[in-house]
C-alpha cells in the first residue's frame, strides 16, 4: 500500500523517530561529502499554490543530492490553475512521477489528491498542517538537547497550521505542549482532543512559557490572511516572544520559528538573533529530515 505524509499521524511513533535518527545520519554523511544516490532516475513533482523558499529549495536540493530530480509545478502555468479536477491531475501526475509534494490552501484538496495518487504524497503545508517543518524542528531539538520525550514545549501566537502540527507532534513524540493564543485564535478543538492530555491551552503567554524547554512561535498572519494583518497586529500585540517571556522558561530553553519571521511583531530581534535561537539550524534541517522522509516513503533505504 502506498504511504502518504499528510500529517504526522500518518506515521507511527517508531517510524517518526526512525526518520529523525536517519535525518541526523544523512546530515553527517552530507557534511562528510559522501555521495549517496539511492533515487537515481526518480522524479519528485512539487506543486506550489503558495510562495516558498525553504520548502522548495530543501525538496529540490534534497532530491538532487539523493540522485533524482525535482520538477516545480506552479498552478499559474499548468492546468491545475485552470480547474482541471484534482482526481484527474492526481492520476496523471502519479502515472509519470515517483513522489509528489503539494503546498496548497485547503487540506481536503491534499487529501483528495492523495486518494487518487498511485505514488506517495507529501504535505508541503496546508492551511491546517505543516508536518515537514515538525520533522526539522524535532531533529533540531534532538541535536541540541537530546530526546524531546517528556519535555515542555510552549507555543505562543496563532492557533494555525504550525500550531496544529505541534499538537500532533506532542502526542507522537510524547512531550507536553502549552499553547497560548489570544481568545478566538485557539487551535481546532478536534485536533486538541486527538492529542489526549498532551496539550494545555491558556490565553496568558507568561503562564504558558513557565519552565519551558522550548518556545516556538510563528507569524500572526499566515499566507492567505494578508488582509487581516493590521487587525491581527492589534489582537496579538501582547503575544510577542521577547526576552521577558523567554526569561520565564528554563535557563537552557531554545527558541524556534519556522521562518519567514517578522522581527518586532511575533518575535523581537534580541530573541531570534540571540543565543537561545536555533532558527537557522531548524531551516537547514528541512533538507536533511525531508531526505530521510523521501527515502522512507520511496522505500529506498539500502
Ligand atoms: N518554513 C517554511 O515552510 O518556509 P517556506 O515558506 O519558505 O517554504
Ligand atoms: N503559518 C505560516 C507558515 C509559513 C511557513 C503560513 O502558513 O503562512
Amino acid at each position: 500500500m502506498v504511504r502518504h505524509f499528510l500529517t504526522l499521524n500518518d506515521l507511527s511513533k517508531e517510524e517518526l523517530n526512525q526518520i529523525i535518527n536517519r535525518a541526523i545520519e544523512l546530515k553527517a554523511m552530507h557534511k562528510a561529502g559522501t555521495i549517496y544516490e539511492p533515487l537515481k532516475n526518480k522524479v519528485l513533482g512539487m506543486v506550489f499554490e503558495k510562495s516558498s523558499t525553504r520548502t522548495r529549495v530543501s525538496f529540490e536540493a534534497g532530491m538532487i543530492q539523493l540522485g533524482g530530480q525535482a520538477i516545480f509545478l506552479s498552478p499559474r502555468d499548468t492546468q491545475l490553475g485552470r480547474g482541471e479536477p484534482i482526481e484527474d491531475s492526481a492520476r496523471v501526475l502519479s502515472s509519470m512521477i515517483d513522489i509528489i509534494m503539494i503546498r496548497t490552501f485547503e487540506h481536503n484538496k491534499l487529501e483528495k489528491f492523495a486518494e487518487y495518487s498511485s505514488v506517495p504524497v507529501i504535505n508541503g503545508l496546508t492551511d491546517m498542517y505543516h508536518p515537514c517543518q515538525l520533522l526539522a524542528d524535532i531533529q533540531t531539538y534532538v541535536e541540541h538537547r537530546g530526546s524531546i520525550q517528556g519535555k515542555t514545549v510552549t507555543w505562543i501566537g496563532d492557533g494555525n497550521n504550525m500550531c496544529h502540527s505541534y499538537i500532533n507532534a506532542a502526542k507522537q513524540f510524547d512531550f507536553h505542549l502549552n499553547v497560548s493564543t489570544p481568545k478566538g485564535f485557539e487551535p481546532q478543538e478536534n485536533i486538541v482532543k486527538n492529542a489526549d492530555d498532551h496539550v494545555s491551552l491558556t490565553n496568558k503567554p507568561s503562564d504558558a512559557a513557565k519552565d519551558a524547554d522550548l518556545i516556538v512561535t510563528d507569524v500572526w498572519a499566515s499566507m492567505g490572511q494578508e488582509n487581516e494583518q493590521n487587525h491581527r497586529e492589534q489582537v496579538f500585540s501582547s503575544f510577542q516572544v521577547n526576552s521577558e517571556l523567554m526569561a520565564k522558561a528554563k535557563t537552557d530553553a531554545l527558541f524556534m520559528h519556522c521562518l519567514p519571521a517578522h522581527r518586532g511583531e511575533e518575535v523581537c530581534k534580541e530573541v531570534i538573533d540571540g543565543p537561545k535561537s536555533v532558527v537557522f539550524d531548524e531551516a537547514e534541517n528541512r533538507l536533511h529530515s525531508q531526505k530521510a522522509l523521501i527515502e522512507f516513503l520511496s522505500d529506498a533505504k539500502p
